[in-house]
């Protein structure tokens, strides 16, 4: 394409061996050198070379951007995207300093580069926000009905663009948002930190996003989407849904070596909200998250839910570990959601200090307003856990069904958790069929099958149906 041969090159060979030691990474990740696509157990292509954005080279200086942070540069960044998106694509460079702005549009085939000190600090006054009608699946901001505030960084029906940089830090000044929220002040939805809506081929990689207004990465309705090497950070109590990652209605993400400590979930995997997202009718598929460390003091290191509408399938969850956390990964979802959870695989998971490690629930009653149906009942189904260890964890699974939602195709194998203190009951079921396979511990609920290592079976349960919760541990 005529865009990328106006090449300075130099960014060309560095994004090749970027993606080059990717590819490798991925290649010898796991012991025994096993092959992605053996891996990996749907047809992924995640290994994909990501196409390198616009290589002309723009400096945010050059449109009168001033890193002092005092200057606000919303102008510049808006002046700077227009001539990349003039010139059919191209590099965007912000140097270091602190570059205060209001939200401002990416633009395709376009590279936002953030060198090391540099920081994109959002503007905290809410009047510069500009507003945008809620989104389809959600039918309401969110929070408020009517609109919402858009994001800082934002995107709609784009292609190839990418955010990365020297570690650099793009910070949304959160804490006035999350005061405005809690007395009430705020009329409208709060918006993410980056946002990308209706695009494709988006590359997020090696810098930090903080302290976001409310859910830090929004990528919805995407497709090709890699998310490396990036730090999220927001205070783990009073920060409300300051979620790391939210990737909603959207397809082949790779989500992958990344820290995250935020006031919400790490990662929340989303695909709309009752009778908006059921009709709006957009799934989560084709996702895979790898090599995280997560802390979520409040909610959940790995989620899937509550607005899972359109429906959420094919996920691999692997090689995650929670510490400090309340819970390490959770499949929440209510009555009047319709849509499914299923095919989902989490595999070497370990959980350092976390109250409840594996969770599913079925009464996340939280809904847009009185206009769902309460009919329309998710399914939950072929969930699997292998490889999970833990210590200091009071209540390892917690898998709470109900006669109206029952979880079905359940496997647990490869289970080793130890318990922050030694009782009984802590592997806690109702409503759950599916099976055990060889050494688990704790002792699985009686809910389940019960088979050896060659697969062979033990025991059938004969009380899939049994409840057993105990919310006081
Ligand atoms: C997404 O990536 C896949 C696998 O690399 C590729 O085949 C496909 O063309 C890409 N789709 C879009 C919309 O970019
Ligand atoms: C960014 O694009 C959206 C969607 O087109 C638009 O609503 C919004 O006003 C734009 N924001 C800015 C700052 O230009
Ligand atoms: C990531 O950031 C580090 C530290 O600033 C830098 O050395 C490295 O070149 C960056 N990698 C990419 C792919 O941008
Ligand atoms: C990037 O910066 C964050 C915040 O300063 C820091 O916690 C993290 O370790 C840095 N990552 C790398 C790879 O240097
Ligand atoms: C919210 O609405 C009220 C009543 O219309 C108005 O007084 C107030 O300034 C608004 N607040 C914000 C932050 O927009
Ligand atoms: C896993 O992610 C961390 C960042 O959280 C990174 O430092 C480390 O290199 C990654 N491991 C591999 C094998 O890529
Ligand atoms: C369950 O999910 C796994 C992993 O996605 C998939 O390979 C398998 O075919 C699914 N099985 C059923 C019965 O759906
Ligand atoms: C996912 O699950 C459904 C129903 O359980 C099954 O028909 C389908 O083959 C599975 N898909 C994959 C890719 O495993
Ligand atoms: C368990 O409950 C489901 C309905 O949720 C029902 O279809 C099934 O027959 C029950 N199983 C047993 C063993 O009672």
């Amino acid at each position: 394409m005529e865009i990328f041969s106006s090449s300075s090159g130099r960014y060309c060979v560095g994004l090749t061996v970027f993606w080059a030691a990717l590819v490798l990474s991925a290649l010898y990740w796991r012991p025994g050198g096993t092959s992605p696509s053996a891996a990996v157990p749907f047809g992924l292509g995640i290994f994909r070379a990501g196409a390198p954005a616009g290589t002309a080279e723009f400096d945010l200086r050059d449109f009168g951007g001033t890193g002092n942070g005092v200057a606000v540069n919303t102008r510049a960044f808006g002046l700077a995207v227009e001539a990349i998106r003039r010139r059919g694509g191209g590099r965007l460079n912000v140097g270091a300093g602190t570059w205060l702005t209001g939200p401002f549009n990416l633009t395709s085939h376009m590279t936002l580069f953030l060198a090391e000190g540099a920081v994109i600090l959002g503007l905290e006054d809410e009047t510069k926000w500009p507003l945008m009608p809620p989104l389809p699946s959600y039918g309401y901001g969110r929070e408020h009905k009517g609109p919402r505030y858009g994001s800082l960084i934002h995107g709609q029906h784009l292609k190839n663009v990418v955010i990365t940089g020297h570690n650099g830090t793009i910070d949304g000044q959160g804490r006035a948002w999350w005061t405005k929220h809690r007395r009430r002040l705020l009329n409208y939805t709060r918006g993410p930190l980056v946002q990308i809506m209706w695009s494709e081929d988006i590359v997020i990689s090696n810098i930090t996003l903080q302290n976001s207004p409310f859910w830090t990465l929004h990528p919805y309705v995407c497709r090709n989407v890699t998310i490396s090497g990036v730090t999220i950070l927001a205070p783990v109590l009073e920060a409300p849904n300051t979620d790391g990652i939210d990737p909603d209605s959207c397809e082949n993400v790779l989500i992958e070596n990344c820290y995250i400590s935020v006031g919400d979930d790490g990662v929340a995997i989303k695909s709309g909200w009752d009778q908006y997202g059921i009709r709006y009718g957009r799934p989560s598929t084709d996702i895979v998250i790898r090599n995280l460390t997560v802390r979520s003091v409040l909610s959940a290191g790995v989620s899937i839910g509550s607005e899972m509408s359109g429906g959420v399938s094919n996920v691999l969850v692997e090689d995650l570990r929670v510490w400090d956390s309340r819970r390490a990964v959770r499949i929440k979802t209510a009555r009047g959601r319709g849509g499914y959870v299923r095919n989902v695989t989490y595999r070497d998971l370990r959980f350092d200090r976390v109250r409840v490690g594996i969770v599913v629930t079925t009464t996340y009653n939280e809904h847009a307003d009185g206009g769902f149906d309460p009919a329309a009942l998710p399914l939950v189904e072929n969930i699997t856990f292998s490889g999970v260890r833990g210590r200091d964890v009071r209540v390892p699974v917690r898998i709470h069904g109900s006669e109206d939602i029952p979880i079905r195709g359940v496997t647990v194998r490869d289970m080793s958790v130890g318990l922050h203190v030694k009782r009984k009951h802590v592997f806690q079921c109702s409503y759950v069929e599916g099976r055990v396979v060889g050494p688990v511990s704790p002792e699985p609920c009686a809910n389940l099958d019960v088979y050896d290592e060659a697969g062979r079976l033990v025991k059938q349960s004969s009380s899939q149906n049994a409840t057993d919760m105990d919310y006081d541990l």
